[in-house]
């Protein structure tokens, strides 16, 4: 049989704000394209919204809209329902509800599955349907189907990616035009880079979901959110930025996950970076993810982690993988994190004490005979190399007559255990005049 021959898949929307409207338009556009790759048409015949008015303007008169997503899930000629509510409360009970109800889901939300996981996938399990999220990690860049199934072959060794633009777009700007973090946001807030309550991006919440959610299928453990350490931008500044520039790095807030011998590491924070590094380069509110993976060595995956038709792109990816194995049998499908339920590991999430990195430290001192060689010197001891230095002519940062300096030093990798006690040791100097600023450095070799 022809495809054009066989009716249309009949879909359902929850939600038709920014993404849910670029779902519905590269639909209606691209429909030719999409029915010659998915064997068959994808139609979303129902859209739930609470503002039902501006819906059904965006759908036109024939999809219906009503303001209850549980009478779309009450359909039963919808055999998919698209989740794009958002958030941990009312859209993990839909979720639940449509799976339940024997409906495939299809979401962008996030933090649903870093936080609810577990639960959805144990629940899609039972009921053989598929869940797909492919829009929830770095927007319309395909990193979930590269990590499943492009990826398949190899043992992968670590990921660390830009994966919020928002922040992404801060940090560009207070390195392009010597801005303080505050100036930043609130330039990122009046260009619409930044929403009005920007807690989730800034303080690397949003990062922690995305990398949770790689960190599992690249590792085959549960998605575990709340074993993550998530460190925002909020405390960089300008001077740090600098600082790092002219040894040759960028800072940028990387999720990063490592599979290591003793566990899994899985945090989210900022980090020097090479400037050389082709991820150091990214700018703007652009997304990249960067794989280790034994066999292909590195590889980088590049575009926009946000917007309308770019997330719309993941989404209308996962409805034509849903629409093509639809009815098929469920062993067939590729497993929800990638490696099959009963293979899933226990390797542990590692507490941040037990994580091997190298360290930028900043060191406001008195500017004295002996201060340099005290500082290096607890270092030493505990056994801490030192990789570059930089001291700051004191009239340069304290001006004229200064008696403070600017110590930067950067460190080869030790376990962060030694260097909190070690950083404990140097703030109890009383030549070091204010508190140490700390910042991690990933070389990405
Ligand atoms: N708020 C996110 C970002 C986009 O700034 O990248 C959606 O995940």
């Amino acid at each position: 049989m022809k495809s054009s021959n066989l009716t249309p898949i009949k879909v359902g929307l929850l939600g038709i704000g920014t993404v849910g409207s670029g779902v519905f338009n590269v639909l209606q556009r691209n429909q030719e394209e999409i029915l010659r790759r998915a064997g068959r048409g994808i139609q979303i015949d129902m859209v739930a919204d609470l503002d039902t008015a501006r819906a059904q303007a965006l759908v036109g008169p024939n999809v219906q809209v009503v303001n209850d997503a549980r009478a779309v899930i009450a359909n039963p000629d919808i055999d998919i329902v698209i989740e794009l509510i958002g958030g941990y409360g009312i859209a993990r009970q839909l979720v639940m509800e449509a799976i339940e109800a024997g409906k495939h889901v299809v979401t962008a939300n996030k933090a649903l599955i870093a936080v609810h996981g577990t639960e959805i996938f144990a629940a899609a399990h039972r009921k053989g349907v598929m869940v797909a999220f492919e829009a929830a990690v770095a927007g319309g860049i395909p990193i979930i189907k590269a990590l499943r199934e492009g990826l398949t072959a190899n043992r992968i060794e670590w990921i660390a990616g830009i994966i919020n633009g928002t922040t992404n777009f801060i940090l560009s700007e207070m390195r392009d035009k010597g801005l303080d973090f505050d100036v930043a946001l609130k330039d990122a807030q009046r260009l619409g880079y930044a929403e009005a309550d920007p807690t989730f991006d800034i303080e690397g919440v949003d990062a922690g979901h995305k990398v949770t959610i790689m960190s599992a299928i690249a590792f085959g453990i549960p998605v575990q959110f709340d074993k993550a350490y998530v460190e925002g931008i909020t405390q960089l500044n300008a001077q740090d930025i600098k600082y790092a520039e002219q040894l040759g790095y960028r800072i940028k807030l990387l999720g990063i996950t490592k599979l290591v011998a003793n566990g899994v590491e899985l945090r989210v924070h900022p980090s020097l970076v090479p400037a050389k590094r082709l991820i150091a380069n990214v700018e703007g509110a652009m997304n990249a993810v960067m794989v280790q993976a034994d066999a292909l060595g590195t590889t980088l995956y590049y575009g926009k982690g946000a917007g309308s038709e770019p997330t719309a792109s993941a989404v209308i990816a996962d409805l034509v993988d849903i629409t093509r194995l639809h009815g098929a049998d469920a062993a067939q499908r590729v497993p929800y994190l990638a490696f099959q339920p009963d293979a899933m590991s226990d390797a542990p999430i590692l507490p941040m004490s037990e994580v091997v990195t190298s360290y930028y430290l900043r060191l406001k001192v008195a500017d004295q005979a002996g201060v340099l060689a005290r500082v290096t010197g607890l270092l030493a001891e505990a056994g801490i190399s030192i990789d570059a230095m930089l001291q700051r002519e004191a009239d340069d940062v304290g001006g004229a007559g200064s008696t403070q300096t600017d110590l930067i030093i950067l460190t080869h990798d030790c376990v962060e255990a030694k260097m909190n006690a070690a950083i404990a040791q140097m703030q109890s100097l009383p030549t070091v005049l204010a508190p140490i600023t700390r910042i991690r450095k990933e070389e990405l070799a």
